[in-house]
């Protein structure tokens, strides 16, 4: 899709109500697309993107799209990217091995990080260092250690910075947190979260070109800090699979849903987590388990579980089950489904096991006190959808909040804290499952505790 699309998409879309059986549904308007209006020349912004891989590319295009933003410079570590980065945003673009390039330009005032995990902290550290603004894929961190160290370094230099977990900027989330807020689903107690698949891309078996040699890839800049081992495509292109780069499904996907658990809930971060698991089926040389479950424990009075399968039988899926005193909510990328079944005001009668004659007078004394009523008035709408319009598309609104962030200085919902806190409570899931013990964490302190 382009910017125009986008736009389209927007102004097509018409807030609706539809009643169907005891179903309620709304479509959600779009927000407001960028108006394609001239932007004030001193309002220009030049952005580079570091880790020119596939979701760098993705964000970086969708940057490219607002008013006034151009795309300037690229690194990567394999040429084949940087190639593809000339033929998105121009020949004349700085296309480097070495990111140090690109921060030393005084032209370019924002990066894209889309390295793997293992590079996001020196990468966000050196660019903030070095003046630029940043939007850095999650996991924010790929160890703990990383969480301060960005902190530290985003506060010292007072750079916009925002981690890539898209799903907090859009509209269904937001829609969550409002309905959760005013009590749609009464008292939250639970909340089921999973990420399945069921493919080899799902599992990370991504394709290696067939050209990856040690003269088209730049190993050792790629390995960084990484364990030293001979060139190997499979790391460098499928990096997931090892816990040297990357931090398994818990770093890749469940981030992503507490991430949007932290922000619907208006929550910090877990107490404690237990996680199990194994690898079943995906036996390509990979150190990360394919299946993975957890049990998390929130001091706001929930419980939460996680799970992800790459083995799952059937169709690949994500999504969050918030379950109330009231009610639950179901959330997905494009809609939320609200179910409300009031519980029944009268506490009922079991009389079976007795004498026929107690059971008669039991009803009688029961009908005094709870007389039989007839449902009167309209059916009761129990269930309320909220669908997102057609070509919505929260990664393009959180992007769009970035670039908005840059122009304005003013703070962005997902910054640093916010990413470690998202990261450090999915990584928990790993601190437990290698280690066979309950893993502890202190979500206001953002520490692991032993
Ligand atoms: N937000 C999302 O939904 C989402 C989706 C996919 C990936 N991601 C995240 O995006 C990041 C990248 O994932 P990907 O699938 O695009 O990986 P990828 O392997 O396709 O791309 C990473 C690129 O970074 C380059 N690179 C490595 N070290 C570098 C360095 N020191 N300097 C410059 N370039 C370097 C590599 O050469 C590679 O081309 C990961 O952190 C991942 O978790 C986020």
């Amino acid at each position: 899709m382009d910017r125009r699309d986008f736009l389209k998409a927007g102004s097509m879309a018409t807030v609706g109500t539809y009643l169907t059986g005891t179903t309620k549904t709304f479509l959600m308007a779009a927000p407001v697309a960028e108006p394609a209006k001239p932007v004030a020349a001193n309002d220009h912004i030049q952005i580079a993107l570091i880790g020119a891989g596939g979701q760098g590319q993705g964000d970086t295009r969708l940057a490219a799209m607002m008013p006034g933003v151009k795309v300037v410079a690229a690194a990567d570590c394999y040429n084949g990217c940087l190639e593809r980065a000339k033929e998105l945003w121009g020949k004349d673009i700085l296309a480097t091995r070495d990111y140090n390039e690109i921060l030393a330009r005084k032209d370019i005032d924002a990066v894209v990080i889309g390295t793997p995990d293992h590079w996001h902290m020196q990468a966000s550290v050196d660019a903030m260092n070095a003046g630029k603004d940043v939007y850095c894929e999650k996991p924010m961190i790929h160890v703990y250690s990383d969480g301060p160290k960005i902190i530290d370094t985003w506060r010292k230099t007072n750079r916009i910075m925002q981690v890539g977990s898209q799903g907090v900027s859009s509209i269904i989330y937001a829609k969550a947190k409002e309905l959760l807020a005013a009590g749609a689903i009464g008292e939250l107690n639970m909340v089921n979260v999973w990420y399945d698949r069921n493919s080899a891309q799902g599992a990370w078996q991504y394709t290696v070109p067939y050209d990856a040699s040690t003269t088209t890839c730049d190993w050792p800049r790629w390995l960084g800090t990484a364990p030293k081992i001979a060139f190997n495509p499979e790391h460098f292109f499928q990096w997931r699979k090892w816990k040297a780069y990357g931090s398994g499904v818990a770093g890749d996907l469940f981030v992503h849903l507490f991430s949007g658990v932290h922000m619907i809930t208006d929550t910090i971060g877990p107490t404690r987590a237990m996680a199990t698991g194994g690898l079943r089926f995906w036996k390509d040389g990979r150190d990360a388990p394919d299946v993975m479950m957890a049990l998390y424990d929130y001091d706001k009075g929930f419980n939460l579980a996680v799970r992800t399968n790459f083995v799952d039988g059937g169709s690949e899926s994500m999504g969050f089950v918030f379950v109330g005193s009231e009610g639950s909510m179901t959330v997905s990328p494009s809609e939320l489904t609200l179910s409300r079944v009031p519980r029944e005001q009268e506490p009922g009668y079991r009389v079976d096991p007795f004498a026929e004659h107690i059971q008669k007078r039991m009803l009688e004394i029961y009908h005094q006190k709870y007389p039989t009523t007839h449902p009167t008035g309209p059916s009761l709408v129990a269930e309320e959808r909220h669908v997102a319009p057609p070509g919505y598309s929260e990664h393009y609104d959180h992007v769009k909040i970035w670039i908005d962030a840059i122009r304005s200085r003013q703070p962005v919902f997902e910054d640093p804290v916010f990413g470690f806190r998202a990261a450090g409570a999915a990584l928990l899931s790993n601190v437990s499952y290698y280690s066979g013990q309950m893993a502890r964490w202190d979500a206001e302190e953002m520490k692991l505790l032993s």
